[in-house]
């Protein structure tokens, strides 16, 4: 299968595409997670990006649809995908669908998670995530468990995002709602989008998803 997961940021695209990306055989491929990485190893990547995603704004697209063709691009991903964070800009949406059609393949969905803003603080000022392994959980409804191992070796150390405090989150909000929410009508008029209800618990929102697929 090939997915995009769309949404506002802390609508659960991650926590959801992790557990989707299991159930399908499918690899996830998150834009954030990428670019996380790069700056954390100090890449040439990196170290553009960092700036714009500490601000709460977008990467500039043609260095975020690079790493995406190149993700692509590998073997794991031929038979199917789950995008998560990418599209987020009309341009992005435009180069994926060109892509797509160079590997001669189509989307089958766009799942939209749909979470009030009134959530969306409260939801990423909680989370918590590890450095080394990217596990993501919420202080509140879903705590970290204690001494808990990454899946390379090691005990996971969590900490709170850059980009998780509330004046960030704003701007991301804010972001999102002028760049990348148009993509909504965008995949909506080419007949792919499908909305599912995004508040309720993980395992809640994961059977909507399914079902709807
Ligand atoms: P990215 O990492 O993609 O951030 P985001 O889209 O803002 O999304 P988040 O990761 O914040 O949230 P999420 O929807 O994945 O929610 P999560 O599952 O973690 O991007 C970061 C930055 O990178 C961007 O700002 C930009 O600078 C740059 N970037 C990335 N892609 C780009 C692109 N394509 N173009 C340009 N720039 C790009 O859940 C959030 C919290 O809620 C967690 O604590 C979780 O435990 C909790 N939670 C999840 N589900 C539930 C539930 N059902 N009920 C209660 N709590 C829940």
């Amino acid at each position: 299968m090939r997915l995009i997961l769309l949404g506002p940021p802390g609508s659960g695209k991650g926590t959801q595409s992790a557990l989707l990306a299991e159930r399908l055989g499918v690899p996830h491929i998150s834009t954030g997670d990428m670019l996380r990485a790069a700056v954390a190893a100090g890449t040439e990547l990196g170290i553009k990006a960092a700036a714009h995603m500490d601000a709460g704004e977008l990467v500039p697209d043609d260095l975020v649809v690079l790493i995406v063709r190149e993700r692509l691009s590998q073997l794991d991903a031929s038979n199917g995908f789950l995008l998560d964070g990418f599209p987020r800009t009309d341009v992005q949406a435009e180069k994926l669908g060109g892509m797509i059609e160079e590997i001669e393949s189509g989307l089958d969905a766009v799942v939209l998670i749909d979470v009030p803003e009134e959530d969306i603080l409260r939801r990423l000022s909680g989370r918590r995530v590890c450095l080394a392994c990217g596990a993501v959980y919420h202080i509140d409804s879903n705590p970290p468990p204690e001494h808990r191992r990454c899946p390379e070796g090691g005990e996971c150390s969590f900490v709170q995002r850059h980009d998780d405090t509330e004046a960030v989150i704003m701007e991301r909000l804010r972001v999102y709602r002028e760049q990348t929410s148009p993509l909504i009508n965008y995949y909506k008029s080419r007949g792919l989008l499908v909305s599912v209800d995004g508040v309720g618990s993980v395992r809640e929102v994961f059977d909507r998803i399914v079902r709807t697929l």
